[in-house]
Order: C-alpha cells, then structure tokens, then sequence
C-alpha cells in the first residue's frame, strides 16, 4: 500500500496566501555568504497530537541572542508549507510575528525568550516524504536537509544546536510504539484509546537530526556492551511478519558498533539505538540520533529474497548510519556547503568496515567502479561541483557522489599519505576538538594536518576545485635508470576555468620483466602541472604499476603495449592493480574500436589479448572466485563513454556486446566448465560460496552472449534450481536480456512466487527495465501501466525508470524515445516528489558528450521541461545548469 498521490494542500494562512508567487529562478545561496545565527535554542519541547491526515503540533523553543551573531531583534524560523495557528511570546498571544516566504519573523525586546507556536500538518498527503509523512499506515520523518521547517517553525539550519524534548499522543490501535530521538521517559495511557511517551535526547542536536515513528511495529532486540561498560538496548522495528529478516541488520550494527571502538576509538553514547526500516524513504537511510530510519531495502535480508550483493548493502548502511554518530551527529556540519565533512568521512568509515569485514580487494574495486561510474561523468557534466561547493539553489541536489564518493577519496588520500596509525592521530584530534560543534571542512583539514603532522596547505585545493585530474605518464629507460614522467591537468569545470596542480598521491611500483616481481612500492606525490622520478637499477625497461590501490581520484592516461597489461594482469601483488590492467585492456580495445581505429588485424590482435588474460582469470589457481568474478566483469558502457570527448552510445553498446559474444564463443568450453563447477557448491554466506555465485552468473552472461539458447537452458535450469535470490537474480538478468521462451515462464514466475513482497518485486521491475533487446522500451512503457506500479514510492519509480535510465540501449535508442520517456518522468513526477524527480535530470544532462542527433533530442527534452509553468527549485535548478 502506497501514501496517497494528493498534492499538498494549500494552507489556510491568509497571510500566506498573499506571499508573492516563486520567482521562476530561486534565489542562489552562496557559501561566502555565511552568517554565524542572531539567535540559538538551547531547548525545544515538542508536543504531537497524532494523527494520519492531521497531526497537530505545539513547539515550545527557548531561545537566546546568540553573542556571535549580529544582534539583530528579529527571529527568523523556517517553515515550508506550513501555517502558523498560534504564536505565542513568554506565554501571550504575539502580534508581532510576520511572514517573509514561507518564514516566520518574530520581534524580540530581550535576551531570552520564550517562544510557543502551533502548527498542523497532514502527514497523509506528504508525497515529498520530506518532514513528517505517513508510509504504510505508520507515520515517521526525514528532516535531512531541510524538512524540519516543514512541520514546525525553527531556525531549520545545522548550526543551531538544542537539547530535544518530545511527547506524542495517538491512537493506541493504530500507532501502538511511539518512538523519537534519545531515551523513553514517560508513557501511559490517554482517553478514548489513545496513549503517549515522552522521549528525552540529552545530546544537543541540529534540526535535521530530529526524529519520530510511530506505527504498528516489532523489533528484533540485542544488546552491546560498549568498551567503556555501558549496555546499550539495540532494536531493528520493522512491520509485523518482516522480522525474521532482521538478523543480518543486527549482527551489522553490532560489528559496526565494535568496529568502530576498535578501529576510530569511538563509543556509542546513549543506552538506547533503535532502527526503523520505512517502504516509502527518498534515500536510502537517515542517522538520526539514536533513532536511525532505514528504506527496508538495506534494512531486510534473508537468502530467498536478497542477493550477496543486498547482504553487503545492508551491512555497508547500517554501518555508514552507526558511524554518522560521531562523523555527523557528535560533530556536525556549520552548514551544508559542509556536506562533505560528514558524508565523505562518514563514507570513507564505511568503506574501511566493509573491506575490514569481508575482502578488502573486492570492495576497493566496486568502490573505484561506483566512482567512475557515478562520478567522474557528474566531474565532467554540467553539474560538476567541488566536494564542498560554493552555491546552491536546492541543497538536495548537493547529496551527489562527488559530495559522497569523492569526499570519502579526498580523504582517503590523506590516510594514504599519512599512514594508518598517523591518521589515526588526525581523526581522534578532529573528535577532541570539535565534539559538540557544527565545524568545517577547514576544521576537519586542519585537525588531520595537526593530529597527522601533514602539510596539507595545497591539499585543501581537493575541497575547492572540481573536475577529475588527468594524469599522463611516460616511461623512459636508460643505461639502469627508469624515469616516470608525470603530467597533470584539471579541466576546467562550470564556474571554474582555472585550475591549480593538486597534490597527487600515487602508489606506484616498477616490475622487473624477467624476475616477475618489483622492488617495492613507493609514493609519488605529484604536485606540480608536471614533474619525473627517476628508479635505479633496471637492466631492462621495467613495467609500471601505478596508482595502485587506486591511490588518487585521477585518471591516468599511460597508453602501453597488450603485452604488459596482460604482465600486469598475470603478476601484479596489489589486486586492485590486477584489476586495472584487465580493464585497461579491454578499455584500449573498445575505445580504439568505436573510434574506427582497428582493421580486421588490429581486431583480432586485440580480442587474442584479451581472450588470452580472461584465459588466465578463469583458470588461475591463486585466485579466489569473489576476485575472479570481479575481473569478469567488462567494463561499463557510461565509463567508455567517459574515455571519449563525444561518444556515440550505440557504437559503444554494439562493440562491447560483440566482445561479449566473441568472448563467450572463444572460451565457452572453460565459460560452462565454470558454471558447473559453481553450480555444484551449495548455499552458504561464507566466502567460497558466494565467490562461486559470483562466477555462475558472470560465466552465464557471457555463454548467453556466445550462444543464446545454450544461455537460456543454462539460465532457465539456474533460475529452477536455484535456493537463494542471488542465484534467481542472476539467472532472470540474463533470462531477462534472451528472446527465449524460457523468458516469459522465469518472468511469469517470479512474480507469482513475491507477489507482495516490494522489495522483490521492485528487483523483477529492474530486471526488466535493465535488460538488454530490441524491446526493453516497448516493455519498460507496459511496466508504468503494471497494477503493481507506483509514482508515489521512490523505491518502485527508480525501480523501474532509473534501471530504464541507466541502460545505455533503451535510454539512447536511436529515435529519442528514451529521452522522451524520462523526460515525462520527470514531468510528471516533480509535482510528487520533486527531490527524486530531479535525480533523473543528470541522465539527460549529458548531451554535451554524445554525438549531434541524440544530443539534439536530449536538449530538446530539457527545454521542454524548462518550459513547464511551474517547477520545484529542485528540478529547475538541474535543469537550467543542464542546459546552461
Ligand atoms: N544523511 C543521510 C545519509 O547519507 C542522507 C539523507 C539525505 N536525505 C535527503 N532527503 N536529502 O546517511
Ligand atoms: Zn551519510
């Protein structure tokens, strides 16, 4: 059941109503422009009358001239679509309140007031899911960034910290556990069926870290005695019937927990964590104090509904949440250009959790795979910006991969030039001095730069200068001595045409030919627009190896011979570096051929290189089958694309398909001796199991490419066999992507055996908006109009228009209907929910990089939306930079 689709509804404010209408460009908000607040609330107390479609709320704020600020008389609080019904200053009526926007501006005399509002909202018609909304029957919040303003007037902004108070009333039958921020006080019975709790968190906290559930919920209970003593209650509440796929959530917080005592130092401070999972959520999970609200997709697992790869997301997000309790919630951001502070870092924290928990080779690759996939095209579009920007329109549209995944890079960089240990000395100093704060990217830079003992002066240029770093590299040899050449350039980016050299780190390693081996490894850094480093010792031109570990958000241009990728692929010691020599092979190869640069020679010259290491990779001995999975798969159609100025996305699909097929021909007989040998090891979570899963679904899409029919029987007896999701998954992808019979019986299939399990049936909706063939458009067009299909359910809409989005055949069909598709989307989804509608913008965004005729239907899809009456700011903003 989805939360109905009524737009909000207008409020009754007359004062309100006579605000101007929104300008047609909103206004921009400049980091530059940062102003400590006139006035800080100390205390809140927030009393909630409960209810589906009117919840009343009574906000009683103690507020204080703050002796930073600018003495101003005027308080300012935040709303957003709300009305207030009562103001009231030191226990009387005010009359001298008014609005500015959707701002309440209230005149003050003292120092100290007393400040007491009413508002009302209707819970039920929040298709935004920002603030307080209803998701299947129960009612929670998202308050991250700016949803706090939307039930109740406050100064909405992470630099205001207080100390939160909170009752709530309801109904018993219908929101029987009533949970906020903190510990439980008080509770007890009201009339008419009603009851209440009182919740009290003694940690002062921004706005956006408020939270409140309440619903018909059950919790998985554990405990965890935190290294310094305290027993802390953990709870993962989910809907009744869901919590015997719970454990693995569970047995996640508490290695976090763990973890990071271990590994940060760092202990939880309350006695109480509790985890909700939510159907509806617009991201995927929120670290509210002590009250973590989850999207059920990384919240539930169990072996019949979630794949290894939906087993490691879990794992990974309640970490990044758990860990947000210090990088986030102890310490918080000034303001949200500062995003970064907590997200990179955050971000950085769980990638280290997940290595330490399972491979740490395999999870730095997908980690580098996600960044170039996701990142480095925003680095090169119309909407790079810096991991801490200078300006924003919407502040939604800054919770980006570059703020995410390149922050957490940037400072893993200075992890790697710092070390481990000395690292180490940075975070605990950064914890010391800023605990109770709302600091600064400059705050965190300067605690590593002291606690670490770096000079990291040229460094803070990674937080102010966007676009990806091109380095080249040249190798030269002469009598023993090896010499690297090192260029960098940072393209000029919107905003930005001038750029500084960045300091560089790069884990390089030089490979005696003969011997097999190197000499070990050292850092480079890199810090002018170009430098060399010379190696002693090398009778015969060695091989490089470099940025290994993928040492620096960068990418290298070093063009070489087949022949030393293929060395590097077979003898590399640093997996990541295994990795890259693979995929620089085939990524030389399909570059050179959508660019009409190979004959029928130079063709096969390649396609044997290549056949020969992937060869290697499936007969190699000393490999684990988690890593050899991971170096089957070839590289992705947007990360080619990336490789080249202007790219022709059916050129690029149509090469790789074909050495797809090629490969899967020339090595079928090792392809289905693979498969069988991973068919025949049976279900476990241990790594030798899922390494063989890993390999069965990648052996079965390339024997699928080969040969079609014999894919489909592989695939269709896979999906039958199959005791776990990851295996079902796998078969139904390539099933999905066959015109085989088997096709239409595995769909038909699994959607009677999920049938009301979401999460699962958003998988068969991906599954078919992803798949490869003529008809994916046709199929994805019969999907929207599937009685199982929704636009108020963020979950199901990227569930079937973002797999669309994301694949490179149906988005950029040759006659434009893709664009038009998601163009429509987006129409139609922004008066919904306008933060996920703007998601899809990026997709379009791109056309500057494709070739004329698509270009020229992707822009024209953006004018016409554009050309809409009325937008949010979040999809206007997107839009105009878009077409900027
Ligand atoms: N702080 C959350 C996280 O990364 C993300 C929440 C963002 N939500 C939003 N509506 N913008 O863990
Ligand atoms: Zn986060």
């Amino acid at each position: 059941m989805d939360i109905a689709s009524r737009p909000s509804e207008p409020v009754e404010n007359p004062k309100v109503a006579d605000a101007a209408p929104a300008p047609q460009s909103p206004p921009v908000i400049r980091r530059e422009d940062y102003l400590a607040p006139a006035w800080l609330v100390p205390q809140v107390s927030l009393d909630f009358r409960l209810g589906a479609e009117a919840t009343h709320i009574v906000s009683r704020l103690s507020v204080t001239r703050n002796p930073a600020g600018n003495g101003t008389a005027t308080l300012r609080l935040n709303g957003d679509q709300i009305a207030p019904l009562a103001v009231r200053v030191d226990g009387r009526e005010a009359n001298d309140w008014r609005l500015d926007g959707a701002d309440l501006l209230v005149e003050l005399t003292g120092e100290a007031h007393e400040i007491e509002i009413e508002t009302s909202v209707n819970p039920a018609a929040n298709s935004q899911l920002m603030g307080l909304y209803a998701s299947n029957g129960m009612l929670c919040t998202q308050c991250e960034a700016e949803g706090f303003r939307r039930i109740t007037f406050f100064p909405d902004r992470p630099d205001v910290l207080s100390t939160y108070s909170v009752r709530m009333s309801g109904d018993k039958a219908q929101f029987p556990i009533l949970l906020a921020n903190g510990n439980c006080t008080a509770s007890g019975e009201g009339e008419d069926g009603t009851h209440w709790a009182e919740w009290h968190d003694p940690w002062p906290k921004p706005s956006y870290l408020f939270a409140l559930v309440a619903g018909d919920l059950v919790a998985n209970h554990a405990t965890f005695t935190t290294m310094g003593g305290r027993k802390v209650d953990l709870n993962i509440w989910v809907r009744p019937g869901d919590e015997n796929r719970t454990q693995h959530a569970m047995e996640s917080l508490i290695a976090s927990m763990k973890w990071d005592e271990e590994t940060f130092g760092r202990e939880y401070d309350l006695d109480l964590f509790n985890i909700v999972a939510v159907s509806d959520f617009n991201m995927g999970a929120m670290e509210n104090k002590g009250l973590n609200v989850f999207s059920t997709r990384y919240v539930l697992a169990d072996p019949e509904t979630a794949t290894d790869g939906d087993y490691d997301a879990v794992e990974g997000v309640i970490g990044h949440e758990y860990f947000h309790n210090w990088s986030g919630n102890r310490v918080t951001c000034r303001d949200w250009f500062q995003l970064s502070l907590k997200e990179g870092f955050t971000v950085l924290r769980d990638q280290l959790f997940s290595a330490a928990m399972g491979s740490e080779a395999v999870k730095r690759i997908e980690d580098v795979r996600v960044l170039r996939i996701a990142q480095f095209p925003e680095d090169s579009g119309p909407l790079a910006h810096p991991i801490r920007p200078d300006s924003f329109q919407e502040i939604s549209n800054f919770y980006t991969a570059t703020v995410y995944n390149k922050g957490a890079e940037v400072i893993r960089m200075m992890r790697t030039m710092a070390g481990p240990e000395r690292f180490r000395r940075g975070t605990d100093l950064y914890f010391e001095r800023h605990d109770g704060e709302a600091a600064t990217c400059e705050d965190f830079v300067k605690a590593i730069e002291d606690g670490a003992g770096l000079d990291l002066g040229q460094f803070r240029l990674w937080y102010s200068q966007a676009g990806t770093p091109q380095v080249t590299a040249t190798l030269s040899h002469e009598g023993t001595t090896a010499t690297l050449a090192l260029t960098q350039t940072v393209p000029a980016t919107p905003g930005q045409s001038e750029k500084q050299p960045m300091p560089i780190p790069l884990r390089v390693a030089l490979y005696d030919r003969d011997a097999g081996e190197h000499r070990g490894e050292q850092l480079v850094v890199l810090d002018k627009a170009a430098d060399s480093f010379t190696f002693e010792g090398f009778a015969k031109p060695p091989v490089l190896s470099i940025n290994r570990g993928f040492s620096a958000p960068v990418a290298i241009d070093f063009p070489r011979v087949d022949a030393d990728l293929v060395f590097l692929a077979a003898h590399d010691d640093d997996p990541f570096a295994r990795y890259e020599a693979m995929q620089g092979l085939v990524v030389q190869h399909l570059v050179a051929a959508v660019s009409g640069r190979l004959d029928d020679a130079t063709r096969a010259e390649g396609r044997a290189a290549i056949g020969a290491a992937y060869a290697a990779v499936l007969a190699h001995p000393a490999l684990d089958d988690l890593m050899r999975g991971e170096l089957m798969i070839l590289p992705a159609e947007t990360y080619l694309a990336e490789q080249l100025a202007i790219s022709d996305p059916g050129a690029i699909h149509a090469e790789r398909e074909a050495l797809k097929a090629w490969l899967g021909t020339e090595l079928a007989s090792e392809l289905r001796a693979l498969h069988d040998r991973a068919l025949a090891v049976a279900y476990s979570r241990d790594a030798a199991a899922r390494g063989a899963r890993k390999i069965k679904t990648q052996a079965l899409v390339l024997i699928a490419a080969g040969d079609p029919a014999e894919g489909a029987r592989r695939a269709f007896a896979q999906y039958q066999a199959a005791d776990n999701m990851t295996d079902r998954q796998g078969a139904l992808m390539v099933l999905a992507s066959l015109d085989a019979p088997e096709r239409e019986q595995a769909l038909a299939d699994f959607h009677r055996r999920y049938a009301g399990n979401a999460l699962v049936i958003d998988k068969w909706f991906s599954l078919q908006a992803g798949a490869l063939g003529p008809r994916v458009l046709e199929q994805v067009k019969a999907l929207a109009g599937h009685p199982d299909f929704t636009m108020t359910n963020p979950n199901r809409v990227r569930a079937l228009y973002m797999a669309a989005a994301g694949n490179p055949r149906a988005f950029h069909a040759a006659n434009g209907e893709g664009y038009r598709m998601i163009g429509d989307l987006i129409r139609r989804l922004d008066p919904i929910n306008p933060q996920t509608a703007a998601r899809f913008v990026p997709a379009l965004g791109r056309w500057r990089r494709i070739e004329p005729v698509r270009a020229a239907m992707m822009r024209e899809e953006l004018e016409r939306i554009a050309a809409m009456p009325s937008l949010s700011r979040d999809v206007r903003e997107q839009v105009t930079k878009s077409l900027g």
